[in-house]
């Protein structure tokens, strides 16, 4: 979809439909009382016969406007006349565009960025958008045959008066940036495993690395990482035949000796549990366990295109957890790169086991902060739904940082303690530590496990394992960190 602001007046705008915003209380939006001046009342009409009450997410489409260049109004309830909660605001946004999506649409005027809310000024609403409708049209038709989709919606602008054009504007260029992101992580995400192996993922990256000049890509192989001394990535790798893949995207934008943010991502491109094999029901899903990979992918992309002051890097250590002969076994001792010894208690906790050897490589990066994505922990569903996604972490300014970012993304984060007693749960008779901590707290446990290789920086881990994704009829990859992260970013770029 293609979107631009839009500083002419109403009356003179060409476009398929104009949305309009009415409150409760038939009270009207500026550009619904200008737009119920130059139609004689069309929509006072419509307000004061009942036909809509105001309340928030609700909408009506008139669809005929009588005498006038404008082709159809929608009206969409606010609520309360009173500034809107930033959750209400995006509830509002979706129903217009979810209700635009069946007619003969193909340009629309949003004209709800006027609409106050407490948490946004104009660069914030014009962002949200462009994010909420991007979100609602985004479908995966790709391995479909019938390629179209639902809404036929090709130009969005969105109405702005000349005094708020520059905020505007600014709004847009992250909206396009952040939408794009967040539409590139759920296409790699909602590909099948057959399609979207480590060797795939690896190659979107290069691909990625060849449209930006400031984005560079590597990628290690097995040989690589056996040299490094990864023994616990390896022995993941080791039950699948397709060859495991380290994708590191070193973006540098910043000084030249600017220390880097590093975003590790977990990739697993289809997680069976290995010999520790999961029950089939839903087994699908765990196509998705590569979504903190792609959210990393996409957050670099976004990071290029905003052409941020920064230095990042992107790790993304990917493979397939399954069973065959030459799988890591329970009761199996791994020694990874830091040289600690792992006892794998249960195979189907290999997302750990990737990150840790991914959380020792950061290391050569010196780093400023490490902030890890992964869908960990089916615990964290128990603990946490799909709301919020987890946070855990050793700093506490990295921690709220990432809080204060995930409200202004709309993006929710949950800390959970990291606390010294549950590290006991690691412990093992023969190694170094257990690679899983028992029926209690799975997600610290997790976070537990990895922090033990995250000593030598400030480290912050997401787990995603109920945000990512959603379950169900509506059964779809969400884009989720990356709002975000690209929000955490934005805020640590130096003011100018
Ligand atoms: N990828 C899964 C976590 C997961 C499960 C995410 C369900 C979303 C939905 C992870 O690799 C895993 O299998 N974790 C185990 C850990 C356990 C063996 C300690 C889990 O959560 O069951
Ligand atoms: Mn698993
Ligand atoms: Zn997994």
């Amino acid at each position: 979809m293609d979107y631009s602001i839009e500083i002419t007046p109403l009356e003179k705008l060409q476009s398929d439909c104009v949305i309009v915003g009415v409150y409760e209380d038939q009270q009207l939006s500026p550009s619904a009382i200008a737009l119920d001046t130059s139609t004689q009342g069309i929509i006072s009409n419509i307000v004061s016969r009942g036909d809509i009450s105001g309340k928030n997410g609700e909408t009506v489409l008139i669809n005929v406007v009588p005498d006038s260049s404008i082709e159809r109004i929608l009206l969409v309830g606010l609520g309360k006349k009173e500034p809107l909660s930033g959750k209400n605001y995006r509830k509002a946004l979706a129903a217009a565009i979810n209700s635009l999506k069946k007619p003969q649409i193909k340009s629309v005027a949003c004209c709800l960025a006027e609409c106050d809310v407490a948490t946004g000024d104009w660069q914030w609403k014009t962002r949200q958008i462009i994010e909420v409708f991007s979100d609602a049209v985004y479908q995966f038709t790709h391995l479909k045959s019938d390629k179209e989709t639902e809404s036929k919606i090709e130009k969005v602008c969105i109405c702005a008066p000349q005094s708020e054009s520059a905020l505007a504007q600014a709004g847009l260029e992250q909206g396009r940036a952040i939408a794009e992101a967040v539409n590139l992580t759920k296409h790699l995400a909602d590909l099948p495993g057959n399609v979207c192996t480590p060797t795939f993922l690896a190659e979107q990256a290069i691909e990625l690395g060849k449209k930006f000049d400031k984005l560079n890509v590597n990628v290690l192989e097995e040989a690589d990482m056996e040299k490094l001394g990864m023994g616990a990535l390896l022995a993941v790798a080791r039950g699948s035949r397709q060859p495991a893949k380290l994708i590191a995207l070193e973006y540098q934008g910043g000084d030249k000796n600017g220390k880097p943010i590093v975003l590790i991502g977990k990739g697993l491109t289809f997680d069976a549990g290995g010999i520790s094999l999961k029950p089939g029901a839903g087994m699908d899903e765990m196509k998705y366990d590569m979504c903190g990979g792609a959210a990393v992918l996409g957050t670099l992309q976004a990071a290029a295109q905003m052409d941020l002051p920064l230095n990042i890097v992107g790790l993304i250590p990917s493979t397939e957890n399954l069973p065959d002969g030459n799988a890591d076994k329970p009761g199996d001792i791994l020694t990874s790169m830091s040289g600690k010894t792992i006892e794998v208690l249960n195979t189907d906790a290999e997302g750990r086991l990737i990150l840790c050897d991914t959380l020792t490589y950061a290391e050569r990066y010196n780093p400023d902060v490490v902030i890890d994505l992964a869908t960990l922990t089916g615990a964290c569903l128990v603990a946490l739904g799909r709301v919020p996604s987890g946070l855990l972490g050793n700093d506490d300014r990295l921690c709220n940082d990432l809080l204060i970012a995930s409200e202004m993304a709309t993006d929710s984060l949950w800390r959970l303690p990291l606390w010294e007693e549950y590290q006991e749960l690691l412990k093992s008779n023969f190694a170094d530590m257990a690679n899983i901590g028992g029926k209690d707290a799975g997600t610290i446990t997790a976070a537990c496990f990895l922090s033990r290789f995250a000593e030598n920086f400030r480290w912050a881990h997401l787990d995603i394992a109920g945000t990512a994704w959603r379950t169900g009829p509506a059964k779809g990859a969400t884009g989720r960190p990356v709002p975000l992260l690209c929000q955490y970013l934005i805020d640590r770029t130096p003011k100018a």
